[in-house]
């Protein structure tokens, strides 16, 4: 049958890109941004691996997803498509513990790919 959701990266990854999501992701479906980590929705395939990884609690299935984050539905879908698959975990962002707890971060979200 069709696909129809998958995991999405919401808010909390924002400015902090701790990257244990991607050592854990069976099908290399997380693609890096500047500052964010977005899933591609036609790679993943829904295993939840990733989801207790995250320091920041920032990864849903889509069904779990927060309303106040709907959009990052799209915005996964749309970046995923644009950034370079990151296949290995890295270093996470030198103020990722200093934003761990920040809110409101959508205006923070750079929209360029990672430039390794
Ligand atoms: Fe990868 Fe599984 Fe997480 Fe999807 S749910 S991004 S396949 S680890
Ligand atoms: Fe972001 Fe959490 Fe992965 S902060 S990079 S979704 S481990």
């Amino acid at each position: 049958g069709e696909k129809t959701m998958a995991h999405v990266v919401a808010e909390p990854c924002v400015a902090c890109k701790f990257t244990d999501c991607v050592a854990v992701c069976p099908v290399d479906c997380f693609h890096e941004g500047v500052n964010f980590l977005a899933i591609d929705p036609d790679t993943c395939i829904d295993c939840g691996l990733c989801v207790p990884e995250c320091p920041t609690e920032a990864i849903f299935a889509e069904d779990d997803l927060p309303d106040k984050w709907s959009e990052y539905t799209e915005i996964n879908a749309k970046y995923a498509a644009e950034w370079p698959v990151i296949d290995a975990q890295k270093s996470p962002l030198p103020e990722a513990e200093d934003m761990k707890e920040v809110e409101a971060k959508r205006e923070m979200l750079d929209p360029n790919a990672f430039q390794g």
